[in-house]
């Protein structure tokens, strides 16, 4: 284990990046005036908003005397009747919730809309979301390759259906139950395992009707009305608290906070794994704020992590963290095996191809496979090694633990990646140091 610096103190992690898209794109079906507080800074958010401008949503900050750092918004909408055919293309940027969230959106709306994102998200597959629009009833024209961005939605009269899902993706399972909210009939999706439910959490909060069976099958109808005005106040994002928890659990002597962190079923993968590795983790004044459960969670430095695996089955619980985890394993006293997890390599980048790489040059012992990899644990890792981000943000975040983990300091491709999740992971990094 390193002990060349250490982590402490109290920090409260940036708002989560999934609960603030569902906030601003589900405002969309309310008319009025909506309150969201602490909502995630992430370049990500900032997509969905600007492309929910384009639809003629009304975004403001809400003046509270910098009480909120200026993360706290008013959004006034339309509601659904009243969007409006976007003039420009909607552009996702980096983003996949937003691309695949509006495409669920705006399927039953009665204009066209035109869908691009940068480099890395007209690589991504959108085919598991479109193919299942389409057979709802909406028209879907894609311009240079098949179920790939750029591509041009016509939104229909839609029909409900019944989708079971190969892939625990709560994206697609969102973008295809705001399409039921617009259909005729039922529209039911089935997970086939557990994965974050912040979409039915937020239902619930604002007044969507839907049920829930003991088969993970959620089922909506056409929204009669448009559910009525509401305030979200936004947890702290375990996703991006993950950076510090692992660095916590691999840096002896440390000590740190992290407040006010969303803990919902569905999430908890890095608190799971890092208990089973043995680390000193507590979960702390767990309580519910808009029907989301949050806690605080203290790590303590220190103790030596054990190897363990991580199946299939509980990858979608945590599938933004397995680079973060990554590091953890590499330092393991043991074996840390991650399988059932090849949907890393549809995200920002093949992430099981860069963790492989990366960990590889910094001296680790690591076998990649087709759904995951495996590494024998080390007490030291030399690094000093070039990592390789792609732009992609969990990536960057990785690698500027990894440095403090390792040896010798990492020779990061870049670091602004970080911005698509945590504008300021830098500096809140270095308020922990
Ligand atoms: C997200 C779900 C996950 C996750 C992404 C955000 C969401 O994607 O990787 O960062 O907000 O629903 P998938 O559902 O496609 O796995």
């Amino acid at each position: 284990m390193a002990v060349k610096t250490k982590l402490s103190g109290v920090l409260a992690v940036p708002g989560d990046k999934s609960i603030s898209h569902r906030a601003l794109i589900f405002s969309a079906l309310s008319q009025g005036t909506n309150k969201v507080y602490q909502l995630s800074p992430a370049e990500d958010c900032m997509s969905s908003m600007r492309c929910l401008t384009s639809l003629g949503l009304k975004f403001t900050k809400i003046e509270d005397e910098g009480k909120s750092n200026g993360l706290s918004w008013q959004v006034i909408s339309p509601g659904l009747d009243g969007l409006k055919a976007p003039r420009e293309t909607l552009d996702a940027g980096n983003s996949g919730t937003t691309i695949r969230l509006l495409s669920g959106l705006l399927a039953g709306r009665s204009f066209e809309s035109r869908f691009d994102g940068d480099e890395s998200l007209r690589g991504r597959p959108m085919a598991r979301v479109l193919d299942h629009l389409k057979a709802m009833g909406a028209e879907i024209s894609f311009e240079t390759h098949a179920g790939r961005a750029p591509f041009i939605l016509k939104g229909k009269k839609l029909t409900g259906q019944h989708f079971e899902l190969k892939v625990a993706s709560a994206q697609v399972e969102t973008a295809l139950l705001l399409a039921g909210l617009q259909a005729e009939g039922q529209t039911s999706v089935k997970l086939p395992t557990l994965a974050r439910d912040h979409t039915l959490r937020m239902f619930k909060h604002i007044g969507v009707p839907f049920s829930r069976s003991t088969d993970s099958t959620t089922t909506v109808e056409r929204l009669q009305k448009p559910v009525g005005e509401f305030e979200i106040h936004v947890p702290g994002d375990i996703s991006s608290a993950a950076f510090f928890m692992v660095a916590a659990a691999c840096l002896e002597d440390s000590d740190i906070t992290l407040q006010s962190v969303g803990v919902s079923p569905g999430r908890t993968l890095v608190i799971d794994v890092l208990r089973r590795m043995g680390s000193d983790l507590t979960v702390l004044n767990e309580r519910e704020v808009c029907g989301e459960k949050i806690a605080d969670i203290r790590i303590i430095g220190g103790k030596r992590l054990k190897g363990t695996t991580i199946s299939g089955e509980e990858i979608a619980q945590g599938v933004d963290e397995i680079p973060i985890l990554a590091l953890a394993g590499a330092v393991c006293d043991g074996v840390f095996t991650v399988r059932g997890a090849s949907e890393l390599r549809h995200k920002e980048s093949d992430r099981l191809a860069l963790i492989t790489k990366n960990f590889s040059s910094a001296g680790c012992d690591i076998e990649e496979f087709e759904d995951g990899f495996t590494m024998t644990g080390k007490s030291s890792i030399p690094g000093g090694s070039y990592w390789a981000t792609a732009l992609d943000h969990r990536l960057a975040m990785a690698g500027q633990v990894a440095s403090l983990v390792f040896e010798k300091a990492l020779e990061l491709e870049e670091t602004a990646s970080a911005g698509i999740s945590y504008p300021h992971f830098t500096t809140d990094l270095n308020s922990l140091l």
